[in-house]
Order: C-alpha cells, then structure tokens, then sequence
C-alpha cells in the first residue's frame, strides 16, 4: 500500500491579463514507505511546484490546484489548513531548494534545530541540543558547536543547505521532499547528504521524493524515476530500466548530456537542443516535438499519452515514436522507424 498516491496532479497559474499557464498538468504517482521516487527534468519543468502542492505550500491565490493527494489514506489537498499544518510538522518535511528563505533569520541555528526536536520528538533541552549538534556532525558542518550559535546570514549557503538537511532528517518524518538538496554543496559533502538521506530511508521507513536534474544523484539514489517535461511526466521507470533502456527522445538527450570521463580529450558535450522556450501546449500535440529528433507527423497533431512503453516491466512513456535500442537511430537527434506507444510499426 503506498504511503504517498498523487493522482492527476495539476496546478494552474493565473495572472491579470494573461492566459493561464499549465505548471503541472496531470502529474500522477506513489510513493511507498522505505522507496526513493526520483522527479527530473530540465530547470522549469515543475519539480517544485509538484512537490509544493503536494505540501500545500503554493500561495493561495494567483493558482489552482486540481487533483488528489493522498497521505495515508487522506487527501492533503482538502484538509483544513491547521490540519496539514499539523501534518507538516509530524509526518512530512521538505528540504527546500531555497535555503535561506526557509531558515527563520532572526532566530540561531541551534535554536531552530533543538526546537524541531523537542516539538516532535519530544526530547528535553539538554538530549535535544546534544543532538542537534550529532546531526550538524551528521550533515557535514564543520565545529558544530559554534554553529549552533550561529544565525542563518553567518553561514554559507551551502551550510544553510546542510543546516535545512539537518532538520529535515531531524523530524523522522514519514514523507520527506528534497528538492535539488544538494546542487549547491561540493561533491563529498554531496556524498555525505546521499548517504544520510539513504540511512533515514532504510533505517525509518520513510518515503522520499528526490528532485534533482542530476542523473548522477538519480543513479545512487532512486528506486523509480519519473522524467518530467513541460509539466508532464514522459517517462517512468524503475532506475536500473531508465539507464539501461532509456525510450523517451527527451530522456536520451538527458542521458547524452552528461559529460563522461572516458570520452576522449576535446570531444564536444551533446545537450538536448533547443530550450524550454520552445515548447508547445500539450493541448493537442507533444510539447517536446519542436526540440525532438524523432518526431513523426502525430506529433503536432495529437497529445500522447503516458502508456506502457514497447520495453521493460511498469515501464511508461509518453510518446508516438520513442527510441528502440535495435532500431537505426537510436539517440534523441536520430530518426528511428515510427513505432506507435505499444511497439507497433505505424
Ligand atoms: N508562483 C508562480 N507564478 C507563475 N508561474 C510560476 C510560479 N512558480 C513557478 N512558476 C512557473 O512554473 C514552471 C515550473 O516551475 P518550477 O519551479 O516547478 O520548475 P523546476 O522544475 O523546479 O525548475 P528548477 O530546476 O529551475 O528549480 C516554470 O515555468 C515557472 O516559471
Ligand atoms: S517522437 Fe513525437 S511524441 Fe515522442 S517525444 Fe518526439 S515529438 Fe514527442
Ligand atoms: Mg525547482
């Protein structure tokens, strides 16, 4: 029974004058306690704005949000503001992309861990600031004891980073939303934060969201991946399929893009062409077509659907003409023979 069942997630934006804008648009998965489920994309796809609705961290106007939620059995999305605030605290955490706006400036870093500690785990003063420090050690902050007395603006970001991880991880909670948790911290301490965050999910049981645009995270990490574009998941995959029978163009051009030690000395990098600027609406075609190698006629003409992919187990793709290993082509800026979502030659 999965713990987390997001279902037809949209979240519209709407502004004075303007048309509404599709952020997130029929976003649907679950995650299990103890699984690690993978969002990636390009920057603007809508990871975050997935992960703050799911939160009910979106502001309440200028948006709506349509769709189910599901925590345990109850929707998020129609529970009284106090309640989820409630849940919030106890059950689900988030590990914020922005570090500073989500750290209270006016109040120390030992304080604002201890005080996580005593509200839900119901540790006295003493055991909590014991802790806080161990979690400090924990997330890589170095001389954790003057940190402790340390406010927000006298950290680097990437110690604020490690400080939001820290009271992330510090809750147990059941639920936990990293978005990019580790984009702005070098790579060892990036190692550190991994290993942590897969600690808290075999040792408690909790789910985990990770958003990230690096495969390399998704690689050490995920149990399942959904590759989001344009608001839309496109391709779903347990981790080992994603890397090893990647179908969605757009999915190839991600997995193109990332630079390899082995390749030889000057060779150019490949990334996907062209921008997210030059989507279309997925109304009635494919918004990845205008920057796609495999399109096909269907492809400004019709909107595909997320349906079984011609390869692999619980696989799914959304997509009319996806890249087949033995076809001629294979690769985002090829053109394989035109195969429809179940395999078919069209
Ligand atoms: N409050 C808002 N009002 C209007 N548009 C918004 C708002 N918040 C986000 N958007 C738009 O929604 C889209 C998705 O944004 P989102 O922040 O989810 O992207 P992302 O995938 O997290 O990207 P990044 O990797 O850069 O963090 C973007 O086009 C963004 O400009
Ligand atoms: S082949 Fe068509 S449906 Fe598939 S990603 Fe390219 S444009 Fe979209
Ligand atoms: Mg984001």
């Amino acid at each position: 029974m999965p713990l987390l069942e997001v279902e037809d997630l949209g979240v519209e934006f709407r502004r004075r004058g303007l048309e509404p804008f599709r952020a997130v648009d029929g976003v649907s998965f679950d995650v299990d306690p103890g699984q690690t489920v993978g969002l990636v994309g390009e920057s603007g796809c809508g990871k975050s704005v997935t992960s703050l609705a799911i939160m009910r961290l979106l502001m309440p106007r200028g948006n709506r949000v349509t769709g189910r939620v599901s925590f345990d059995g109850t929707d998020l999305l129609r529970l009284p503001i106090r309640d989820m605030r409630d849940r919030r605290g106890r059950d689900l955490a988030m590990i914020f992309q922005d570090p500073l706006s989500s750290l209270n400036p006016v109040i120390s870093i030992g304080l604002q861990v201890t005080e996580v500690l005593q509200r839900h785990r119901g540790m006295k003063q003493s055991a909590a600031r014991a802790e806080a420090r161990d979690l400090l050690d924990q997330v890589g902050i170095p001389d954790p004891d003057r940190r402790l007395k340390e406010y927000p603006h006298q950290l680097s970001g990437g110690m604020r980073q490690r400080a939001l991880i820290a009271m992330a991880v510090a809750c147990r909670p059941r639920l936990l939303i990293a978005d990019e948790p580790t984009t702005a911290l070098d790579v060892t301490i990036q190692a550190q934060i991994l290993q942590l965050l897969g600690t808290l999910v075999r040792e408690n049981g909790t789910a985990l969201i990770m958003i990230t645009h690096d495969l390399g995270v998704v690689a050490g990490l995920c149990d399942e991946v959904n590759v989001l574009y344009g608001g839309r998941i496109v391709e779903r995959a347990n981790r080992h399929e994603l890397f090893a029978t990647p179908q969605h163009p757009y999915t190839h051009g991600l997995l193109a893009s990332i630079p390899r030690l082995d390749a030889p000395a000057g060779e150019r990098l490949h990334p996907v062409q062209g921008s997210v600027s030059d989507n279309i609406p997925w109304t009635s075609a494919c918004a990845f077509a205008p920057r796609c190698g495999n399109e096909v006629d269907r492809c400004r003409s019709a909107s595909p659907e997320l349906t079984a992919a011609p390869l692999g187990h619980g696989h799914q793709l959304r997509c009319f003409n996806p890249v087949l290993p033995d076809g001629a082509g294979v690769g985002a800026t090829g053109g394989s023979a035109p195969v429809d979502s179940a395999g078919e030659a069209l």
